[in-house]
């Protein structure tokens, strides 16, 4: 049983690559709307619930578990390898790399507060990014609480305050899961950007973890369980 967690229905854009691409193996996912949003909480917090959330996918048989979330990957990841290591854990990160390979200029991610503040973006910049390559990086506060609650009047103030102040840029990394649902309207603010998410790369390496460890269920009706 794969399990696949989120603070909500951010989450859903990875489980709909994996399911092109691992077709058999039964699916658990788990939408965490209830602690909506983890962008704001602090590494306790996150700790605390995404260690409940792995528990409960444990009792579900779960060996292998997707963190469908940006934030909960770049602040809890570690943690959770390192206090339950016979799960394979799978996280999900900013694209930075993609955007520094096809050589955008200016690169603009936005994510939670938390993930942009985070070690691992750092990292991720410092490991990718060409000298004369820009990275820019902006938190949507607020922004994945108001498309979980599809408040779509929020969204717009929201994007408005927070991408007009940039020009000319090349490509943007979502770098939250649930933003790939207002693509369209980001798009619109830079008509000629590259937008990338993490989905089909982390569709890809779970498929690549699951061969490699023997757990690719090759036949057999697939099951996908939502828990709210
Ligand atoms: N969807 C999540 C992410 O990728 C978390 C959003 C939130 O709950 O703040 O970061």
């Amino acid at each position: 049983m794969i399990g696949i967690f989120d603070s909500g229905i951010g989450g859903l854009t990875i489980l709909e690559e994996i399911k092109k691409i691992i077709v058999h193996n039964n699916i658990i996912y788990y939408a965490d709307s209830k602690n909506n949003p983890y962008g704001t909480k602090t590494d306790d917090e996150l700790k605390k619930i995404t260690s409940d959330i792995v528990d409960y996918l444990i009792n579900q048989n779960c060996k292998i578990i997707v963190i469908a979330c940006n934030t909960a990957t770049t602040r809890c990841i570690s943690y959770l390898r390192s206090k339950y290591p016979n799960i394979i854990f799978i996280g999900t990160e900013p694209a930075i790399k993609i955007a520094c390979d096809n050589n955008y200029l200016n690169t603009l991610v936005l994510g939670t507060t938390a993930t942009v503040n985070s070690k691992s973006v750092q990292k991720l910049i410092e490991k990718n990014k060409k000298p004369h390559q820009k990275i820019y990086l902006k938190a949507c506060e607020g922004l994945a609480n108001a498309i979980e609650t599809n408040n779509n009047i929020k969204i717009d103030e929201l994007l408005k305050e927070y991408l007009s102040p940039y020009h000319d840029i090349d490509s943007i990394i979502l770098g939250c899961t649930h933003y790939p649902y207002v693509k369209d309207k980001i798009q619109k603010y830079f008509p000629k950007a590259a937008i990338y998410d993490s989905s089909e790369g982390v569709a890809k390496h779970l498929k690549k973890v699951l061969i490699s460890n023997n757990l690719l269920t090759r036949k057999g009706k697939q099951t996908i369980k939502i828990i709210k």
